[in-house]
């Protein structure tokens, strides 16, 4: 900038030199052969002294000229160096824009993302090519859609609330496209400038993610649906060797979640490891030989021995099963009894593990309730005074007390063997 003052300056002090001497040049030749005139009158005198007068003009005005030739001649030499310069570092500006247009253009293109932008107020100035490429809508397609808050409309974005935030991340939002197919969308949304009210939008397509999150949660749901009918169907396994005990395993299972909860168990999980668990209660029979378990007669010491390993059969059958770990207390366990005679380990008390406690009632209760190769069921209330008999001594007297209110509350056919 200093240097093109500083030419245009010596250019027209070099007009203003050109105009001294032209003045000048034309005042002498107009004056000085009048004053020759009035001094030499005598012509053959003015004739050389007019050739002198030339030479000397010539002599004075030659370094002159030459001095306003050459200083022009460097100006417009500077002049068009400077041009040049300009025009060089133009071209390297533009070739810097250039490069940096196409790395901008190769980065957007080449992110899956789709990046827009707006004004304060929401209204589109730029999408990102492959934003048009996925949702099918031009720029003024969008355009015409008007502010983005009608877009986003009932989602955790507003403008407003961008304002207070700065940014807003993880807006899950659905939209359809121009061909009516549905994206689901993650949108993250940063105000890049107060100033200007720039608004950056990136907008990540994970429909295919959704997709997938939906099919894997079905497919775990058809599997655990799959793997509870296995449960049952092995519990009716058990119960067609034994024709009395049918429909004992959904009954238990039924009362004691029940029970369970009027003992204020409330958690979704262990209520599900109670349900689990009281269907394969018995599911170690199947390792008792039918000349035991179907004797209809009283058991012989040997033949206890044999039938007392039944909870150790549940256990070990079903351990190598992941999904049961939690639900092994009841099989396990719901022979224990509260005063420490039962079995396999004699457990006493609170040892043994309340959803045991729990279902050791309801065993018990049902058992007697229903007929036996061994005898025939028994009556409501002999059930009923043999439980509460029991309290303290073989079963848990809180669990016995709480399952008298339950049995006793109307409506009283919960859990009756309809038989
Ligand atoms: P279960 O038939 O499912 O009986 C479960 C529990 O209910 C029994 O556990 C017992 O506590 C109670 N219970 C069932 N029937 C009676 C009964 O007639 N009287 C009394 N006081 N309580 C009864 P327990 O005693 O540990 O027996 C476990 C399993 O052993 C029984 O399961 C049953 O399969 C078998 N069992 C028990 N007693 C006999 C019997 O006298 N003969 C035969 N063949 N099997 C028996
Ligand atoms: C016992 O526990 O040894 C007796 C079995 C029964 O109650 O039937
Ligand atoms: C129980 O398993 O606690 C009851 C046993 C019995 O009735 O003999
Ligand atoms: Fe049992
Ligand atoms: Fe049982």
């Amino acid at each position: 900038m200093d240097k093109k003052i500083e030419l245009i300056n010596t250019r027209q002090s070099t007009l203003q030199l050109g105009a001294i001497y032209a003045v000048l040049g034309s005042l002498w030749i107009l004056f000085s052969d009048r004053i020759l005139f009035v001094l030499y009158p005598a012509p053959e005198t003015m004739t050389i002294l007019q050739t002198y007068k030339g030479w000397f003009f010539v002599l004075i005005t030659v370094p002159f000229i030459y001095y306003l030739v050459v200083r022009e001649l460097k100006n417009s030499l500077r002049t068009e160096y400077l041009l040049r310069e300009q025009e060089t570092e133009f071209q390297q500006l533009l070739k810097t824009l250039r490069e940096s247009e196409d790395l901008h253009r190769i980065i957007l293109g080449s992110i899956s993302d789709a990046v827009f932008i707006t004004d304060d107020q929401g209204n589109f100035t730029y999408i990102c090519p492959n934003a048009e490429v996925i949702f099918g809508y031009s720029f003024e397609d969008i355009q015409a859609f008007g502010s983005i808050s009608k877009l986003l409309a009932g989602s955790i974005f507003t403008l407003d609330r961008l304002k207070v935030l700065g940014e807003i991340t993880n807006i899950e939002w659905e939209i359809k496209d121009k061909f009516g197919q549905k994206h689901s969308l993650l949108i993250n949304v940063k105000q890049v400038s107060v100033k200007t009210g720039t608004i950056l939008y990136t907008c990540r397509d994970i429909t295919k993610r959704k997709h997938a999150e939906t099919a894997l949660q079905q497919a775990h749901t058809e599997l655990s649906q799959a793997y509870d009918e296995t449960l049952a169907g092995w519990g009716r396994a058990l119960e067609l060797r034994d024709d009395e005990t049918k429909g004992h395993s959904q009954r238990v299972t039924d009362l004691s979640l029940r029970l369970a909860q009027a003992m204020g168990i409330t958690d979704e999980t262990e209520l599900i490891h109670i349900q689990r668990g009281a269907l394969l209660h018995d599911i170690g029979k199947m390792g008792i030989p039918d000349s035991v378990l179907l004797k209809p007669g009283p058991l012989t010491d040997t033949e206890w021995e044999i039938m007392r390993k039944h909870p150790v059969h549940s256990y070990e059958m079903l351990k190598p099963i992941t999904y049961l770990h939690s639900a092994l207390d009841i099989p396990y366990y719901h022979h224990e009894r509260w005063d420490g005679t039962g079995y396999p380990h004699g457990l006493k008390g609170e040892q043994i593990p309340l959803s045991a406690r729990i279902f050791s009632v309801v065993d018990v209760w049902d058992a007697l309730r229903s007929n036996r190769p061994y005898r025939t069921a028994w009556s409501k209330e002999k059930t009923l005074a043999h439980i509460r008999q029991l309290s303290g001594q073989g079963l848990d007297p809180q669990v016995v007390e709480t399952f008298l209110e339950l049995i006793t509350t109307p409506p009283s056919t919960v859990g009756e063997n309809p038989r």
